[in-house]
Order: C-alpha cells, then structure tokens, then sequence
C-alpha cells in the first residue's frame, strides 16, 4: 500500500486471497480473477497491481481477463524508480534494472513461440521482432554497463580527493520515509528534494558542512531502504548505496514511531551486505515531535535488542523542528574526533 502510493497512484480497492499454491495460468484462482474484473470495472481502475512476482505469462493472461493493465510488485518498484532517479547514474542505474527486467520477459515469450512453432524454417516475423528486440536490449545494456563503470571510477577519484583533503564523509541511511533528507537539509542546509513518499532519493546526494573550524565534514544522502526488495532489483539497489562504503560515519536515521526494531536489522543486513559492519553508527530517533513521550522506549529496546547496534551512540532529534540537532551536531563532532 505504501508503495503504491509512492507511485502517485490512489488505491481503490485492495482484495486479499490465501491460496497456497500459485495458478500457472493466472497466478490466483479464476473466481478471484472474476471478483478484481468487477471491482476494476466498477472503480473505473486503470491499474492492477499485484503484490507479488508475476510470470509475463500470467500477467497477459490476467490483462486479457481482467481488461486492465496489470503491474506485478518488481514493475511497480522499477516504476517508482524511474520517477525518483534525479542524476546521471540513477538513471543509468534504473534503466538498466528495467531492460534487464524486461529482457528476462522477452526471452521466456520468444523461447515459448519457438516451441509451439516447431524449429528451423518456420520463423514467423512475430518471432524475428523478438530477436530483433532481445539483441538490441543486448546491446543496450553493455553500452549502459560501460557508462556506469566510468561514473564509478570517477566517483571513486573524488572519494580519493576527498580524503586527501582530510574531509571527514558521513553518510545518511535508513529505512524509507525515516527522514533522512529532511536530516539531511536540517544539518547542511541544503535544499533536497523531500516528500512524503517512499524513495524520495534514489542518488546519494552530497553537501558540505563545516562543524566547527578544524572540522569540514561532506555529508551524503542516500536511498531509503525497503522490506523485501525484490532479487532481480538487489544489484542496483546496492549500486546505489556504493557511496556508503567511503563514509567514516554512519547516521542510522530511525522513524521513532514506526515498528522500528524489525527495520533497525534489516538496515544493519544490507550494511552487512555491503560490507560496511566496521563504520561506526550513531542511531538517529528521528521525529520526536511526533512521539509524545515514546522515545525513552525506543531508547530502552534499541539498547536491550541490537547486539550490533550495542555500543552505538544515540541521538533523539526532530529533523522537522530542529530539536536536537545541537546534540547530535556534537556526537558526529566527537565520533568524528
Ligand atoms: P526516502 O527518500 O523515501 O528514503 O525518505 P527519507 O528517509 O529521505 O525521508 P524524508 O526526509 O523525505 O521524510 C519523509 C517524511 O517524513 C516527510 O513528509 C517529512 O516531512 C517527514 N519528516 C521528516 N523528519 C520529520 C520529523 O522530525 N518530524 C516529523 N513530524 N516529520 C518528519
């Protein structure tokens, strides 16, 4: 749900089902298809979205039935990519996740037409269009590739600069919609695009800041994380929080009202996977306006909780009025020092 919204799109109807084993033809059972064809109709839907992987197959075939289009959860996810991704990496970065997407799709139709029409000699112009399309894809993707791997080495020339001028980097992470860019703006005075919707920022952003008059600190931005991101969408996820690798610091940025000792552990896991254990945390409780008095709990089970997070420093800030930040100004300053 929340990922739909962040799409911009409004939800007119959510329907549930418990089968235990997926359709192959539709993916759900053919009175669930009949009952999502009347509410589309009735709602005057455009969409149908489905949280789950679809087969392409299941996805025509629940299109035809259902006279809708329908987006399975990878398509939603690389859409709201692609209105997100603001720089030149991004995009190359999202473009590459949706051809590679897209090419698993044409492969699996075109190989389906070669069997039903029997082998050599019988090649219908459908099927050369599908050849056609998965060479040009083919090619498409390597130039990409080759794009991103001189943004990459150039990127990796500035973390070098960047240390020879003794800039301390401390990078922004956390769950999507925790807070981060508006952290962000808070503690460098920049204007980041922040909204209330998942994935605000796709590309790591970077600002300058200067703590006292020894101390000049960069600070970056980086995408929101997310439950179950889908595996064929890890690389470029990954790719994106690359940045985080050169940061001396981490600013773990927690939304204190959510359900937070489920999302502080899968934060630490996709730090864990991109090998980023050894840099320092300081846990940000982010939106204490919001929290009544609530936080003393989220300091309480953070501490009892999260081994790895054990002997973290913690800050409780409200990026939105500024409270706090002085604080947490001085506890980047000293895990810095
Ligand atoms: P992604 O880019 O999706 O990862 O989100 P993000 O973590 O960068 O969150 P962002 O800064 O875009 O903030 C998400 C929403 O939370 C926005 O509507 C902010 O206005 C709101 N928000 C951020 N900090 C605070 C805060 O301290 N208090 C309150 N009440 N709202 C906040």
């Amino acid at each position: 749900m929340q990922l739909t919204g962040s799409s911009g799109l409004v939800p007119s109807d959510t329907i549930t089902g418990n089968r235990t084993r997926p359709d192959a033809k539709f993916f759900i059972g053919s009175g669930k298809v009949e009952q999502i064809r009347q509410s589309a109709a009735a709602h005057d839907a455009d969409i149908v979205i489905f949280n789950h992987g679809l087969s392409p197959a299941q996805e025509r075939n629940l299109e035809k039935e259902i006279n809708c289009r329908v987006l399975d959860r990878v398509g939603l996810i690389l859409d709201i990519f692609s209105q997100r991704a603001r720089t030149y990496e991004g995009k190359l970065q999202v473009e590459l996740a949706q051809l590679q997407h897209l090419s698993t799709r044409l492969v699996r139709g075109w190989s389906h037409l070669e069997r039903q029409k029997g082998g050599i000699g019988l090649r219908g112009p459908g099927e050369t269009q599908l050849e056609t399309d998965r060479r040009l894809i083919g090619k498409r993707i390597k130039t990409i590739r080759g794009r991103l791997d001189k943004v990459k080495s150039r990127r990796e020339q500035g973390r070098r600069l960047r240390r020879r001028n003794n800039a301390a980097v401390v990078s922004l992470v956390g769950y999507t919609n925790a807070g981060k860019s508006t952290l962000f703006n808070r503690l460098t005075g920049a204007d980041v695009y922040c909204a209330d919707k998942l994935f605000a920022t796709l590309d790591p952003t970077i600002r300058k800041s200067r703590l006292t008059d020894e101390l000049s600190v960069l600070f970056s931005d980086t995408v929101g994380f997310i439950r179950h991101i889908p595996h064929d969408l890890v690389e470029s996820f990954h790719a994106t929080l690359d940045e985080i690798k050169g940061a001396n610091l981490l600013l773990h940025v927690i939304d204190i009202n959510d359900d937070h000792r489920s999302r502080i552990d899968e934060v630490n896991q996709v730090i864990e996977e991109l090998g980023a254990t050894a840099i320092p945390q300081i846990l940000v409780f982010n939106k204490i306006d919001q929290a009544g008095n609530g936080h003393g709990n989220g300091h309480a089970q953070a501490r009892t909780e999260h081994g790895i997070n054990g002997s973290c420093a913690r800050a409780w800030v409200s990026a939105l009025t500024g409270a706090g930040i002085p604080e947490l100004e001085r506890l980047i300053h000293s895990e810095l020092g």
